[in-house]
This record gives C-alpha cells, sequence and structure tokens, in this order.
C-alpha cells in the first residue's frame, strides 16, 4: 500500500512552513531538478513497498480520496509529480490550480500573468465562458460517437472552418502532431497519385530548427538531440534544407520526388525565429514551379498569435496545406485540424487514416466557439497592437543583458546573454516571484506569449515587471 503518511513522515519540511524554508534556503545554489532527485530518494522505500501490497487498489483508492480533503502545498504537487509521473519535463516549480482570463493562480492563491499561455493553446484567456458553455452544454448530451457513425455536429463545425479558412476540406484530428502526421501521409499520398512519384521514393523537405512535436516521425526531422538522440531508427524520406535558405530550398526541390516541404511561418520551439520578409512567398513560389505542396505549421503561429489569423497571412500566401491546433480549442480539450482542397485531401480513401476521438461532436462545438471567439473578439487586431507595445518596451533593456528582442505580434522572444549568475531560468525564477510566468526555451532564450485578449495597461505592466526583473540582478 502506499503510505503517503510515511512520505511525509520521512520529509517534515512538507507539512512544517518554517522547516521547509529553511530547507528551501539550503538547497537555493541547486536546481529545482536536484532538489526533486533529492525528495525522490526519500521517498522511493514507500513506494517499493507498496508495488508488493496484494492489497493495493481499494485501500489506495480509500487513502487518496481522503488525502484530497485538504490542499495540497506547492512542494506536496512538485514531490508527488516527481515520484509517480515520467520525468520527460522540467517544469518551473509553480503549483497551478485555477485560472482566469490572461491570469493562473497557485495553490496559495497567488496570481500571476500567464506569459506562456500554454504554449499557445489559451489564446483566448484561461476558461473562457463562451468555449466553457460550449463544452459544458455539449458535454451532458453527446461526446463521442467515433467516426463509425455520423454525428450532428461535425458536418457544422466542417463547414465553418472550412469556409472561415478558404480550403474545400478539413480532416480533423487531436493533437498538433497527429495534425502534422496527417499532413505528411496527404503529401505521401498525393504524391503517388497525383505527381507520379515512384511508391515509397516520396521525400518530404523540412526546416533545420523545426518542431512539430515528439513522435517518431516528428522527431525523425527534428535537428535537436534532445529531441532524437536514443531513439533510432528515424522515419525515411525525410530531408532537411536550412529554415529562411531559399537557394537550399530551390537545390532540394530540383528532385523530382519531392512531395512537399512542411514549414513553420515563425519557427515556435527554436526560439521564436522570425524569417525574413518575403520568405514565405518565394517559398509559395518555388512550391507552385516544382509542384510541390506547401504544408504551413501553424500549430503554434495560428489563430491570431501573430497579429493575423494565420501568419501566412502577413505575407499572403496560400499553403496547400494548413496545420491548425492548440489555440483551436482555447485549451479545453486536444482539437488539430489538417485543410486542403480536394486534389490532395480525396487521394485518403475510406479506412486509410483517422483517429477515434478525431472530429468528435465535443471537440467540434469547442472549436466551433474557440474559432467564433477569435473572430468576435478581435484577438489578431489586438495582439498586433499588444505585440507592438511589448517590443518597444523590452527594447529599452540594455542590449548587454537582453541582447535582442524579436517577434510579431504576441509571439515574441528575448535573448538574454548568459553571464555566471544570469541565466534564463534564473530570470523565469525571478520573473515567477514578481508575478510573471514564462519558460525559457533553449537555455538563453524567454518565450514571451501571453493570452491575447490581453489590455495596454495590464500589457505595460508586464513589461514593467520584466524590466525590474532583469535589472534586479
Ligand atoms: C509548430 C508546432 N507544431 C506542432 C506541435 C505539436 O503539437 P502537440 O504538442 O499538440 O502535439 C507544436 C507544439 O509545440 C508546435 O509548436
Amino acid at each position: 500500500m502506499v503510505k503517503f503518511g510515511n512520505v511525509l513522515r520521512r520529509m517534515p519540511f512538507l507539512t512544517q512552513p518554517s522547516l521547509f524554508i529553511r530547507a528551501w534556503d539550503r538547497h537555493r545554489s541547486i536546481t529545482m531538478k536536484c532538489m526533486l532527485a533529492h525528495l525522490s530518494r526519500w521517498a522511493t522505500p514507500t513506494l517499493s513497498r507498496a508495488s508488493h501490497s496484494g492489497m493495493r487498489s481499494s485501500s489506495t483508492v480509500a487513502s487518496y480520496a481522503k488525502r484530497e480533503e485538504r490542499p495540497l502545498s506547492p512542494e506536496e504537487v512538485f514531490s508527488r509529480e516527481e515520484r509517480y509521473g515520467a520525468h520527460n519535463y522540467h517544469p518551473l516549480p509553480v503549483a497551478l490550480q485555477r485560472g482566469e482570463g490572461i491570469y493562473v493562480w497557485d495553490v496559495e492563491g497567488r496570481r500571476y500573468f500567464d506569459f506562456l499561455s500554454a504554449y499557445s493553446a489559451v489564446n483566448q484567456g484561461h476558461c473562457h465562458p463562451k468555449i466553457v458553455a460550449a463544452l459544458t452544454e455539449q458535454a451532458s448530451r453527446l461526446t463521442l460517437t467515433s467516426r463509425a457513425f455520423y454525428n450532428d455536429v461535425l458536418g457544422e463545425y466542417e463547414e465553418f472552418i472550412t469556409s472561415l479558412f478558404g480550403y474545400s476540406k478539413v480532416l480533423p484530428m487531436n493533437t498538433g502532431v497527429e495534425g502534422g502526421e496527417t499532413a505528411c501521409k496527404l503529401a505521401r499520398k498525393w504524391a503517388y497519385s497525383v505527381k507520379g512519384v515512384p511508391q515509397n521514393q516520396a521525400k518530404i523537405i523540412f526546416a533545420e530548427g523545426n518542431f512539430w512535436g515528439r513522435t517518431l516521425a516528428a522527431i525523425s526531422s527534428s535537428t535537436d538531440p534532445s529531441s532524437y538522440e536514443g531513439f533510432g531508427p528515424f522515419m525515411p524520406g525525410f530531408e532537411l534544407v536550412p529554415y529562411n535558405h531559399i537557394p537550399a530550398l530551390e537545390k532540394a526541390f530540383q528532385d523530382p520526388n519531392v512531395a512537399a516541404f512542411m514549414v513553420e511561418p515563425i519557427q515556435g520551439e527554436a526560439g521564436v525565429v522570425v524569417p525574413d520578409s518575403g520568405y514565405l512567398r518565394k517559398v509559395r513560389e518555388l512550391c507552385t514551379k516544382h509542384k510541390v505542396l506547401f504544408i504551413a505549421d501553424e500549430v503554434q503561429t495560428g489563430l491570431a498569435r501573430t497579429g493575423r489569423r494565420l501568419a501566412v497571412d502577413h505575407e499572403e500566401v496560400r499553403p496547400d496545406i494548413l496545420v491548425l491546433g492548440k489555440a483551436l480549442s482555447g485549451g479545453l480539450y486536444p482539437v488539430s485540424a489538417v485543410l486542403c482542397d480536394d486534389e490532395v485531401m480525396l487521394t485518403i480513401k475510406p479506412g486509410e487514416h483517422g483517429s477515434t476521438y478525431g472530429g468528435n461532436p465535443l471537440a467540434c462545438r469547442v472549436g466551433i466557439a474557440a474559432i467564433q471567439v477569435m473572430e468576435e473578439e478581435k484577438l489578431a487586431e489586438n495582439a498586433a497592437r499588444m505585440g507592438k507595445i511589448l517590443r518597444v518596451e523590452l527594447n529599452k533593456l540594455p542590449k548587454e543583458i537582453v541582447t535582442e528582442v524579436r517577434g510579431k505580434g504576441l509571439l515574441n522572444a528575448i535573448v538574454i546573454k548568459e553571464t555566471k549568475d544570469y541565466n534564463a531560468w534564473r530570470v523565469c525564477l525571478r520573473l515567477r516571484d514578481n508575478g510573471l510566468l514564462a519558460k525559457p526555451t533553449h537555455g538563453h532564450i524567454i518565450r514571451l506569449a501571453p493570452p491575447l485578449i490581453i489590455k495596454e495597461d495590464e500589457i505595460r505592466e508586464c513589461a514593467e515587471i520584466m524590466q525590474r526583473t532583469i535589472l534586479s540582478f
């Protein structure tokens, strides 16, 4: 049996604030990761005893219900995740409990500005009432039928999203990476059945620095060792060119077996890398010239984040395949979509692709509401205006500390010059202490992506917090 009381006895500082503060002070100089590893060392003996108990399930359920009666401290939240969950993330030490609009609150009631928006999934703000209402109303009516049957919401959603984005068809999926995977499958099918590429010879080109998720296909195109190392063998038929480099792309397109080029209009996970103006237009021209499909991965940049409905709208180009995700549900539910015209979409026949949850009525209702909020509340216009203010304010910081401020709309990043007592992680810890949550990417870059409903006085207050924090070291 898992005895939580035993864990607390072995870690008295979890229940006694003064002891915890002392323990915390002692460990201040080591990272949170080290501290959690330290905690789990104490917890392990109780855990291993538990795995030999034959009475495990019923008593665990009873003790679980009892434990949930009292609120957990942040440290208990951290140590429980560390102990029972896979160690595939390195979260900032803050234990969140509630969200509303641009704010989140931790388990002790402290309020923070959310400057990550769940990696741009919460563009509409946390728990947007219109999206919550759509979800709860549909949740009590019909949630999942699978695609074995028709449901009365899917067609409405399909009509709505295709007419808004100007494509003839949509294929609904759940996560962003499934959207990318679907786009790649469509490109391969189209290459064999329309372009005339010999079977199993199709190639898809990606840009170095790309990120489109964590499945084996997605990491097969990755240039980041922390994504792919130790997970081979990899997907064949994927090739790389440098991002924002038209001559390299043109060279790659000389191969007649190239089916598609999949690219983020701004590379999000790479650290908000904005290509030169005109890049996407040239990509479009080259794709048309060489009969290669242009796949725009707008999972992070799409849905008003960069100050336009789509990031490709800045250059007025239309991709052949558009991949959306994240904010397509406003953060309530995994909803992704792949949009394209019949020539591509109808190459996939019944039984050749799908997902149990893709296109379920709950997701469709949430998707409609999330898009309506984006349009009705003019989130793109607001993102464009607020983004400009944010970049002007952040550019006032000394260049020897913040070497670069970049981005479009409300997808921005600052590049921090690392010193021995100064790096992006430490800046984020101090931002948290000052009431603003952001996350480093690649060590020296901090992404700044608040919900798109943020107002001018709020963005100015946040810029002031960032300025004060960065100058406080
Ligand atoms: C551009 C891009 N594509 C795809 C994905 C994958 O989305 P998901 O995590 O929902 O699978 C991400 C996630 O960050 C992304 O940034």
